[in-house]
This record gives structure tokens, sequence and C-alpha cells, in this order.
């Protein structure tokens, strides 16, 4: 039987850092507010001339390098990203061209925050059936260019960056498991209100920005992580003591804490980069994935549970020995 084993990791971060005390000097808020409500002390921001596909690359490479590939070896990429860099093509497409690879399947994943672990979930059943052995899977965003900078409900929140693994054709495990879900009922709670096919005539002058209702989506992240912990134990007949790490989506330390409370692990068992990173969104996962690996807590053997939630809503969780 073949498996999928992530046998690499990277990840990308713009050089400019804007901390709670920058905001401070934009909107009416407090570092204050922001450290006890989010657990956010700052967010890394792209210079103006950075794409999504700029940050892609670059953890790109880095995942290769981890994992002894070439990008030769390559024959799937797949990024994750609810900022691509434009309409069409997607910025798989435009990033497998940066890598100079030509031929092997490229697309887009967009799930917003959960896009990475949808992500990672589609290419391990394309490595399991067969149809790749060597795969790209990034999560990549640019949040900063959709959010409206004079909204202090949304513009503490978000952070740009980029997370990738390289995955590989393996015998043994590798991702155990993948949980997908959506439920498009709550998509006015978090979006971006307009889109490609319903702009009016003259939104060539107008931006559209993310809006949240941050209290209910709060609620119902909550409670769906817990759910989704229950679900990804029991399909693979675990106890909460076989995780070894929590590599959780960062959008609130609040949400992460709840999500540890319930598989009852103390937070030095989770992997959490919302202090410095913000909500990078489809980045956040692979991004604390590679803090953990690279700083040497996440060890080959380890048993990881990631989970994300997001926009749509969708949300979902991969048990994976790393
Ligand atoms: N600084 C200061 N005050 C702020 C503020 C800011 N940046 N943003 C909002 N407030 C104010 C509100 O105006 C409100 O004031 P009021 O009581 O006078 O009306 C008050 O703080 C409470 O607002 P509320 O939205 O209820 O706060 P909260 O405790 O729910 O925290 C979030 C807000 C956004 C941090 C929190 O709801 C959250 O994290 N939600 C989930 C976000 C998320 O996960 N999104 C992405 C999913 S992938």
């Amino acid at each position: 039987m073949t498996f999928a084993r992530i046998t690499g990791t990277g990840s990308d971060l713009p050089e400019k850092v804007l901390t709670n005390a920058d905001i401070e000097a934009m909107v009416d808020t407090s570092d204050q507010w922001i450290r006890e409500r989010t657990g956010i002390r700052q967010r890394h921001i792209v210079a103006p001339e950075e794409a999504t596909s700029d940050l892609a690359e670059r953890a790109a490479r880095c995942a290769l390098e981890a994992a002894d590939r070439r990008v030769g070896d390559i024959d799937l990429i797949i990024v994750a990203t609810t900022t691509p860099d434009r309409v069409f093509p997607s910025t798989a497409c435009l990033l497998q061209q940066r890598l100079g690879i030509h031929g092997c399947a490229a697309f887009d994943i967009q799930a917003v925050c959960t896009g990475f672990v949808y992500a990672l979930g589609v290419a391990d059943k394309f490595i399991r059936c067969g149809s790749a052995r060597c795969a790209l899977v990034i999560g990549a965003e640019t949040m900063s260019r959709i959010i409206d900078w004079t909204d202090r409900s949304t513009c503490v929140l978000f952070g740009d960056g980029a997370g990738a693994v390289v995955l590989e054709a393996s015998d043994e495990p590798g991702v155990h498991s993948s949980h997908l879900h959506a439920d498009g009922h709550y998509a006015h709670l978090l979006h971006v209100p307009r889109g490609s096919s319903t702009a009016p005539d003259d939104v060539g002058a107008v931006r559209t920005f993310v809006e949240m209702k941050g209290n209910e989506v709060f609620r119902v992240a909550t409670n769906t992580l817990g759910r989704i912990v229950d679900e990804t134990l029991a399909a693979n007949n675990l106890n909460k003591s076989d995780i070894d790490w929590l590599v959780p989506h960062q959008a609130n330390i609040r949400i992460i804490e709840a999500t540890a409370r319930k598989l009852k692990m103390s937070l030095d068992n989770v992997i959490i980069t919302v202090d410095r990173h913000g909500n990078t969104s489809a980045a956040s996962v692979p991004l604390a994935l590679d803090q953990g690996v690279r700083d040497g807590r996440i060890k080959r053997g380890d048993m990881l549970l990631l989970e994300a939630f997001g926009g749509g809503f969708t949300w979902g969780s991969a048990l994976v020995t790393y």
C-alpha cells in the first residue's frame, strides 16, 4: 500500500514586521486589547512589489532543500491561497514556471484558512492512488492586500507568509487520514463580499476587503474544531494521549487554547506562532509546522494533529506521522 509522507518543510515571511504599536498609530486600538483578545503581538507584511507567488517560491525552495529533492522530482503542485497573484493563471502555474518545471499538474485550492489542510488532503489522495509521487503542497497568502487598514475589527488580526511541504510516496504513513468539511450557510459571517463575477461595472475603482462578524465566527470555530478532534481520533482509533503535537490554524490564541483543552493537552505540546505571525490564513498551519520542525520540537515519528477553520465556513484536519 502506498502512503504519502512529508519529507521536507519550508516557510517564508516577508521582512517587514508590523507591531501592535504600529497599528495603534493607524486605528483606535491598543496593544493590550490585541494581545488579550487574540494573543497577537506582531505580523509580517509584504513589500509593495512582493506577491503571493514570491512567498510561495521561497517557501517551496526551502522545503525542497529540506527534503533533498530537486525541482525535476516534483510531479504535482498545489497552492492553497485566498490571495492569488492574478485571477488566472493559478498561482500554482506561476510558481511552476518560476521553478522551471513543465507539464506536471498544478492548481490552486481556495478554502481560505483551511486551504492548506484541504491541499494536503487532496495531495495525499493523488499519491495514494498513484497519480503523483512527489508533490509540493503550499499555503501562501498576502492577506494584507485584502484588509481594510481602517477597520480595527479585522486589520489587527491578519499577516502575510507562506509555508510548504514536500509530500512523497512511501511504504509507511505519513498522512493517516484527512477530514475536510464545509458549510456555505455561514458564508456571510466571514467573507470578501465581491469577486470577479459579482462586481459592478465600475469595479475598477472599487476595492473590497475582508468583512467578519468576529464573535460569531469565534463561537462556531471553537465548537467545530472540538468536534473535528473527536472525528479524527475516532477515524484512527486513537486516544487523545496518542497525539504528540497539535499544529493548529493560528487565528486566535483563545481558539487554540480551547482545542488544546479538548485534547487535554498542555500548551507545551502545541505549536504556537499566532503571537508573531498573526493569522496568515492558508499559510498558518505549514508555517507553524515548519517552525516546529526547524526548532527541533517536532521529530521524525511524532504524531501530529493538523487542524484549521476558515471562511466558507470550511474546516478540516489531518493526522500525520512526521
Ligand atoms: N481594538 C479595540 N477594540 C476593538 C477592536 C480592536 N482592534 N476590535 C473590536 N473592538 C471592540 C468592538 O468594537 C467591541 O466594542 P463594543 O463592545 O463597544 O461594541 C468590543 O471590542 C468587543 O468586540 P467583539 O467583536 O465582541 O470582541 P471579541 O472578544 O469577540 O474579539 C475577535 C474579537 C475578532 C478578536 C474575536 O472575535 C475573534 O478572534 N474571532 C474569530 C476570528 C477568526 O478566527 N477569524 C478567522 C477565522 S479563520
